[in-house]
């Protein structure tokens, strides 16, 4: 079996959000989940919400690292990763009651946020919510120094990356029939911003 991959920062963070996610998914019986990552939230939001059935994603590079994590946890709720990579996917073969990603939206390019927009758009069910955590900007401002650093570091490898304001993801979202409901605040200058479909869109 392929080696687990660690990211030291899920061990820090999923306690507090499995305490938004207890809230925002306590109707949903689906959820995708899009950038995986590790596969460590994965496993660690599906034993907690086991009411639900955790549709794991990432591109096809990181999909031996989430397999070996989702083989050793057996859990019937948390399914194979989807080969999602949202530059390359148009539309899902299904819908979802609720989506949830982290630290994706400052990775990937700006572009690529719009394709994650209009395909969470396209796949969540009336009045599902999307939850994205992450350090957002508000208002042209960091939210602190440190994520000013954080910044300037990711433009440094990529000039594409960097951390997103968060009336951008609100503009992306209204194009996508959805409306931002609540914005939660995280330790470490994070946040997790929820979105939910409309009615009828
Ligand atoms: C910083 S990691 C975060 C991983 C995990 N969600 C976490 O919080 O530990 C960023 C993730 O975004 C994914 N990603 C980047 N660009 C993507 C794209 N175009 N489509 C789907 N996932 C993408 C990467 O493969 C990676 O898993």
């Amino acid at each position: 079996m392929p080696e687990k991959p660690n990211a030291p920062a899920t061990g820090r963070n999923q306690e507090v959000i499995l305490q938004v996610l207890q809230d925002e998914f306590l109707d949903a019986k689906s959820v995708l989940e899009i950038g995986s990552g590790t596969g460590q939230h994965a496993v660690f939001f599906a034993r907690e919400l086991p009411h639900l059935v955790w549709q794991s994603s990432d591109r096809k590079i990181n999909h031996d690292g989430i397999k070996a994590w989702i083989d050793d946890a057996g859990l019937e709720n948390l399914l194979l990763p989807l080969a999602l990579d949202v530059e390359d996917t148009e539309k899902l073969n299904a819908t979802f009651d609720a989506v949830f990603s982290a630290n994706t939206a400052h990775i990937m390019s700006f572009p690529a946020v719009k394709c994650m927009f209009r395909l969470v758009g396209s796949c969540l069910t009336e009045a599902g919510v999307f939850c994205l955590y992450g350090p957002f900007n508000q208002d042209g401002a960091f939210s602190s120094p440190s994520n000013e650093k954080f910044d300037a570091s990711l433009k440094a490898q990529d000039g594409s990356m960097g951390i997103r304001d968060l009336e951008d993801l609100d503009a992306l979202a209204e194009a996508n029939g959805m409306t931002r409901v609540r914005l939660y605040a995280m330790p470490a200058n994070n946040n997790i911003a929820v979105w939910q479909k409309d009615h009828n869109s």
